[in-house]
């Protein structure tokens, strides 16, 4: 029996001495100390010897089991820091690298704009609406007080896609849809952002560009009410210091019309380059609505007055920005996206 315990000994020692990895090493344990294993075997066994014997083998097994069970964990140990080393090793991260940029986009000057824009027509309470791209012609300009053959269909080179539908040549067309959609009749404070299209194509002009559009319908809406929400509009737009000069014009569904001049915000109004020596720049068109359009869109005139305007957003973008050519801010061209990048 002795020798017997001795030769496990000592196979287990053998068997150790080559172990390659912790999952021998968890053979090994299951093989001799484990519920089946050798030594536990003979443990129970041990029902079999005589009163003297019994305590002489149960404390030699007893000895050998702890034996081999600190050797097991001696090697885990010694496996444990390896592995840990290992790890430090091939993990390390070299803290004074430079890090990699983070590439982030930003956004589009038009975009900005729009925001602004909308944040500011929304705190005074008006809706931001939307339309088609793809218009009717009873929408774009029949709707607003422009009949087929009107002279002034002429003032906007449009791209009809077939005779009765085109690409929108003027937010305008929302106005109507907004009176027309307006089941009760009741007043309207909307403003409509979005793209527009014309048969032009230069600096200062691009075949598509942003307007946006305001309206409102209301009792007692006067001139009065369209004066100051344009002032609150362009001063936020261009900074407090900026003027306005309403000059007498013509546009089919307002009268009476007027064109819209800020002060130049590059030299203040003194006059310069930009300005051609003026002091002031065109920047949007407005009036009264037509009593027509009202009627037209199912508005009684008697009963509801309104005010409208439309201004072009490049051009508010390209003012506010610097940028001198329209066509920028659609090449997408990431050098000139890029200057906007840290804008906020
Ligand atoms: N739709 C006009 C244009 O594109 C701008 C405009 C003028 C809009 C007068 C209006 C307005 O709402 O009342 O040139």
């Amino acid at each position: 029996m002795k020798e017997q315990i001795e030769q496990i000994r000592q196979n287990a020692m053998k068997e150790m001495e080559n172990v390659q990895d912790e999952k021998e090493l968890n053979d090994i344990r299951v093989k001799y100390l484990g519920k089946k294993g050798e030594l536990t075997a003979l443990l129970r066994g041990m029902g079999a010897l005589s009163e003297e014997e019994r305590p002489i083998i149960g404390s030699l097994v007893n000895e050998v089991r702890d034996e081999l069970e600190t050797k097991i964990s001696e090697k885990e140990e010694a496996y444990k820091k390896e592995e840990l080393k290992r790890k430090l090793e091939t993990e390390k991260i070299d803290i004074t690298l430079p890090s990699t940029k983070v590439k982030r986009g930003s956004k589009h000057p038009l975009n900005r704009i729009i925001e602004e824009v909308e944040d500011l027509f929304v705190s005074m309470g008006y809706d931001v609406v939307d339309g088609p791209e793809l218009e009717t012609d009873e929408y774009c300009f029949e709707r607003l007080n422009l009949p087929q053959g009107h002279p002034a269909r002429d003032m906007q080179d449009s791209f009809y896609v077939t005779p009765e539908y085109l690409l929108r040549t003027q937010t305008s067309a929302v106005q109507a849809r907004v009176m027309m959609a307006n089941e009760e009749k009741s007043p309207i404070r909307v403003i409509c952002p979005g793209k527009v299209y014309r048969r032009d194509d230069d600096a200062t002009h691009s075949h598509q560009f942003a307007q946006v559009e305001g309206l409102v319908i209301d009792k007692n809406i006067s001139l009065a009410d369209l004066k100051g929400t344009l002032e609150i509009f362009m001063k936020k737009m261009l900074g407090e210091n900026t003027e306005l000069r309403f000059r007498p014009s013509y546009f089919p569904f307002t009268e009476p019309s007027y064109e819209v001049d800020v002060t130049c915000f590059k030299c203040q109004g003194k006059g310069c380059n930009l300005c051609k020596q003026t002091g002031w720049i065109e920047l949007l068109g407005s009036g009264i609505v037509h009593p027509n359009v009202l009627k037209m869109n199912g508005y009684d005139p008697e009963k509801y007055t309104g005010f409208a305007f439309g201004t072009g957003l490049d051009r508010l973008a390209m003012f506010k920005y610097g940028i001198t050519d329209i066509r920028l801010l659609y090449q997408n061209d990431v050098r000139f996206l890029n200057e906007f990048d840290r804008m906020d």
